[in-house]
């Protein structure tokens, strides 16, 4: 059955964001509530959500609003009814009898619960619900967040749930992970208990929460939220409701009730009304003082609150976790404690909360935004070296042990192909769904091509045989070495492989280029080196789209700066549908010059408003660089041309590899590069529009004295320089105007200015 329709009962946060997602694919779908003000308010809510729920505002007209009382009927020719009500056992039942008298024979019928166990919401349900009844658990927002939690009973008819799973991974772009009928399924029964072990070792060391942060953090390829910061990210408040619901549930003997019990501190801070962000603060708080807002965090034995101080741990960008656990201080001691607990906790649920320990390993990836699940962590410890530094009291689970016993490691390669270890069937090769084709599967089989700090290239042999080029550094900043892995990768490519995909496992795709080095530079005068820096860069990027062979990025997160430029001028792009794009240079009082305004132009120039209006190209570029414009979904990205037609949109992270393979090897026989670009710009005769545009929004005090000087820099080099329409401005001339540009806003003092703003506090500068 193809899932066409779809009602959503429960309009509230989880609710309304199934809904948007739904929307999304394009599907239509109904969103009941109590009553119509309610459901109402949650599409209005959908339409302005921060960060938006949808992909474009107009597919909110997807979404019908209606009640459960007058609308139910809307149910009779669903596919798929999902509950998404308070966490009440009696209301979802009542739902459940209302849905069982209405649906069609074969519509799956799921609950959106995060506690309550399956068999107790089925307990009074048809023979024949029963088996289409499941749990499908999705994370908030359900937009951004990968996971989803498909629990299911042998009560289960299995082809309808195969459906909701293909449509969940296909249309939603969820990664699904099939789990048992238990407590809190794997994500938040891992996850909780691990943030539950971070605050109690946190306490017990006495840690500040800027230290404890600091390192279940980045360190350990955690987001930078830590354990304090997510506190106040989810609510204090709610994160004991969720501890009390794990009490109860969990037998006396899981070591979760150590570790959940409730704390002095945390009863204090609700009583006090400090519940976390939506409130006043929680671990950390805002405080306005003259007109400033200063980050506070709270001293917990002291119960005061100061000017929060940053912890410098003097580690590497990457997450190396041996480095961490070697430090031998309070820091290392603090990160094992973490590690070990989690581990062993997380090995206790292998087999019977989890048969394959991988599916923690991607529920604590997807669902919790971890680089490295515990599992994997494990492997790169070692399992003798785990065991070895365990403490004699500590418990090894039978699925650790095993693993000893037997000398077994988690993953291993045979004839090149991976295989994880299974507690009771020994050594299983790893499956995926078909249409994933797995970067991180790949790093665990071989070792890449080339590989420098900022880049690795891999083999790939699937539908076509391609290189696989992925950026590594912090947010994956661009830099030197990145350059010079993509023009290794364009000399490996050449007639040996079939094209190349740029595409990486990180959050974001890139974040541009990493700005310390161009402030280093400019500090120390270096202007030879910049330029020399970005000719390389150009020449990067302007060989990939040139090459006689197709050359496709797969971006996902942010592509800004630097990271678009690479994306613009590869030949094609199959971006995620949460990819962000854009060009944000000016914010920081510089220029694209990397081909980003180069291919901006070529962008506009070739729309057919152009050949009317000889300003209209640079005019429309001034406006969208010149407010450093980005767009957070591939549709939004085709209306400013920062994708083009022929770039395609995919819903599921897992599958863009796959997907970008699957268009090499479409167009691979017949592949003719695109032909160098010549544009006729205006040259003088525009400026005066830009002139005006950027006066008034400095009279407007929209930007100060330097917004007006950069704004003059890329207006001139949008315009085309030092020419007038009748002559054509080749490639080469565009790209050495945009380094010129570059290099005269790069020299001034305020500029560096705003670099150094941007990178102190990641914010800009308007000066
Ligand atoms: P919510 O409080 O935002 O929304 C609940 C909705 O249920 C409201 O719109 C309310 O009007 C409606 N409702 C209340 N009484 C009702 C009744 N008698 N009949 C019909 N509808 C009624 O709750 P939220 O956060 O959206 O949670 C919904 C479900 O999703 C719960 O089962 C929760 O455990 C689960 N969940 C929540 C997550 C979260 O982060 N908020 C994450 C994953 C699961």
């Amino acid at each position: 059955m193809n899932i066409k329709k779809v009602v959503v009962i429960g309009s509230g946060t989880m609710g309304s964001g199934i809904a948007a997602q739904v929307a999304n694919a394009g599907i239509s779908v109904n969103l009941l509530d109590l009553n119509k003000e309610i459901s109402t308010n949650a599409c209005n809510r959908i339409k302005k959500s921060k960060p938006p729920l949808l992909m474009k505002e107009s597919l909110s007209s997807l979404i019908i609003p209606g009640t459960i009382e007058e609308d139910i009927d809307t149910i009779k020719d669903a596919d798929w009814i999902v509950e998404a009500v308070v966490e009440r056992i009696d209301i979802k039942k009542s739902i459940y009898s209302k849905i069982d008298q209405r649906r069609k024979s074969g519509a799956i019928v799921s609950s959106n619960t995060s506690s309550i166990p399956l068999k107790i919401l089925s307990e009074n349900m048809s023979e024949e619900m029963k088996k289409v009844f499941c749990i499908t658990h999705f994370f908030n927002p359900v937009r951004y967040m990968r996971l989803l939690e498909l629990v299911i009973t042998k009560m289960n008819d299995y082809k309808s749930i195969e459906q909701l799973k293909i449509f969940c991974d296909e249309k939603l772009g969820k990664t699904v992970v099939i789990c048992n009928d238990s407590p809190g399924f794997l994500g938040n029964r891992v996850g909780v208990y691990a943030m539950q072990v971070a605050m109690t070792e946190a306490l017990n060391l006495g840690l500040r929460v800027e230290e404890a942060d600091a390192v279940f953090g980045r360190p350990m390829g955690i987001p930078k939220t830590g354990v304090f910061g997510l506190y106040d990210l989810i609510g204090i408040d709610l994160m004991a409701d969720v501890l009390k619901s794990f009490i109860k549930e969990l037998p006396t003997e899981d070591p979760f009730h150590q570790v959940g019990k409730e704390l002095p501190i945390i009863n204090k801070l609700i009583k006090d009304g400090y519940t976390g962000r939506k409130g006043k603060g929680g671990f950390f708080r805002i405080n306005k003082k003259h007109d400033q807002k200063i980050l506070e965090s709270l001293n917990y034995e002291t119960y005061s609150y100061s000017k929060s101080k940053k912890v410098n741990l003097s580690l590497p960008d990457q997450m190396n976790i041996n480095n961490l656990l070697n430090r031998n201080d309070i820091y290392s001691e603090y990160a094992w404690n973490i590690i070990k607990k989690t581990i062993l906790y997380a090995g206790a649920l292998v087999p019977t909360v989890a048969e394959n320990f991988s599916d923690i390993d991607d529920a604590m990836r997807c669902g919790f935004n971890w680089q490295k699940g515990p599992f994997e962590i494990l492997h790169e410890i070692g399992i003798s070296n785990f065991i070895k530094k365990l403490d004699k009291s500590d418990f090894v689970p039978p699925f650790l042990k095993s693993l000893k016993e037997n000398e077994a490691s988690l993953f291993s390669i045979k004839e090149n192909k991976l295989y994880y270890y299974n507690f009771s069937r020994g050594l299983l090769p790893i499956k995926r769904p078909e249409g994933i084709i797995s970067l991180s599967d790949k790093k665990k089989t071989t070792k890449p091509l080339y590989s420098n700090n900022s880049i690795s290239l891999w083999e790939f042999s699937e539908q076509s045989h391609f290189i696989c080029a992925e950026f590594h550094t912090k947010a994956n900043a661009l830099d030197q070495k990145s350059a010079e892995g993509l023009l290794r990768a364009y000399e490996l490519c050449q007639n040996n492989f079939d094209g190349i995909i740029i595409a990486n496992d990180g959050m974001q795709f890139s974040a541009g280029v990493n700005l310390n080095i161009f402030l280093n530079m400019a500090i120390n005068k270096c202007w030879k080196e910049i330029d020399l820096f970005l000719s390389q860069f150009q020449l990067a990027c302007n060989q990939l789209r040139y090459a006689d062979f197709p050359v496709i990025a797969a971006p996902s997160g942010l592509a800004i700066g630097g990271g678009y430029e690479v994306v613009s001028q590869s030949d094609y792009v199959v971006a995620h549908s949460n990819s962000v794009l854009g060009l944000v240079e000016s914010l920081v009082g510089l220029i694209p010059a990397g081909g980003g305004c180069k291919e901006m132009l070529r962008r506009w120039y070739n729309d057919p408003q152009s050949k009317k209006d000889p300003n209209f190209a640079s005019l429309k570029v001034f406006n969208i660089l010149g407010y450093a414009l980005t767009m957070d979904s591939p549709s939004k990205s085709k209306d400013y041309k920062f994708l083009g037609k022929e770039d395609f949109m995919v819903m599921s992270r897992d599958r863009l590899i796959a997907e970008a393979d699957k268009k090499i090897k479409s167009v691979m026989d017949n592949y003719t590069p695109p032909k160098e670009i010549s544009l006729n710009l205006p040259g003088s005769t525009v400026m005066p529009m830009m002139l005006e545009i950027l006066e008034n929004l400095f009279e407007t005090n929209k930007i100060k004295q330097h917004g007006l000087t950069v704004g003059k820099k890329l207006g001139f080099m949008l315009s085309g320089g030092n020419t007038d329409i009748s002559q054509k401005l080749s490639e080469k001339q565009l790209l050495n105007l945009e380094r010129e540009v570059f290099l005269e806003l790069i020299k001034m003092p305020l500029s560096q200015e705003r670099i150094k703003h941007t990178l102190d506090t990641g914010k800009p500068l308007f000066n």
